[in-house]
């Protein structure tokens, strides 16, 4: 487990791009496993800026989301569909039709989760995993719980994460109960992970997940197990542990 420690967001979020940046440039058809939230709109900012710049080049990449809200179409302005369109793929030259996200108006919910799985392993397996992490230590939509779940899932939010994202919600009410996530055998399949880190909220999850236990009360304690995990941070997060 490598960490890069950025002095805030901004400087976060460029050494996130060095890394996916690396990837993309010595594998110009890599499968890309990608995550929203607050934590990587700074890194796809800065992707964005070096396509326009000349520097990468997405025309061959395909890319595979974590999660989806349950009940959600893919034109609803908080789902996480919108969220790629409009954060990333939007403003680089990749082909949407490489692009997946589970379909969150999928009404056979087992199918759905099948498809998925049988469609990263299609691909070939992620090349490199964009995380993000939540409070309590989930990964993907992979809420504390007694086991890890190893494949894509229908999942129950907890409600420290329905919290979390009712900000983005006009009242608490609107946000999904439930979401279909990737698993944990999923992601820890991933060549690479590279998660991205931000703010002094996270730094008590920060030392839990990669100097606590492994254990599935914090999922993202898996990734201590796995050969290849970048954890980009700004100082912030990283203010209760020593590097
Ligand atoms: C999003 C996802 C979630 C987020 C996590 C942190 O696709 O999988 O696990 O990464 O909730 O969210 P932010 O970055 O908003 O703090």
């Amino acid at each position: 487990m490598r960490f890069y420690c950025g002095k805030d967001y901004d400087e976060m979020s460029r050494k996130a791009a060095n890394l996916i940046s690396a990837q993309v440039l010595t594998k110009p058809d890599s499968v890309l496993g990608l995550a929203t939230g607050s934590s990587p709109i700074g890194t796809y900012k800065e992707l964005i800026r070096r396509y326009e710049m000349g520097d990468l080049d997405f025309s061959s990449i395909r890319t595979v989301n974590l999660d989806e809200y349950k009940g959600l179409s893919g034109d609803h302005e908080q789902s996480y569909r919108y969220f790629m369109d409009t954060h990333f793929f939007d403003h680089v030259n990749i082909d949407k039709a490489n692009t997946n996200v589970p379909n969150g108006l999928a009404e056979d919910t087992d199918g759905e989760c099948a498809r998925y799985d049988d469609l990263i392993a299609s691909m070939g397996g992620i090349d490199l995993q964009l995380l993000g992490i939540g409070h309590n230590g989930h990964i993907g939509f992979n809420e504390p719980e007694d086991i890890f779940r190893k494949e894509t899932h229908c999942v129950a939010l907890a409600e420290s994460t329905i919290n979390a994202n009712s900000r983005l919600f006009e009242k608490k009410e609107d946000v999904p109960r439930y979401a279909f996530t990737m698993g944990i055998k999923n992601i820890m399949m991933a060549r690479k992970i590279v998660m991205v880190i931000s703010g002094e909220d996270k730094a008590d999850i920060v030392a839990k997940a990669f100097f606590g236990p492994v254990t599935p009360q914090v999922p993202a304690s898996i990734l201590q197990l796995h050969p290849d995990v970048s954890i980009v941070g700004d100082a912030a997060a990283f203010s209760k542990i020593s590097l």
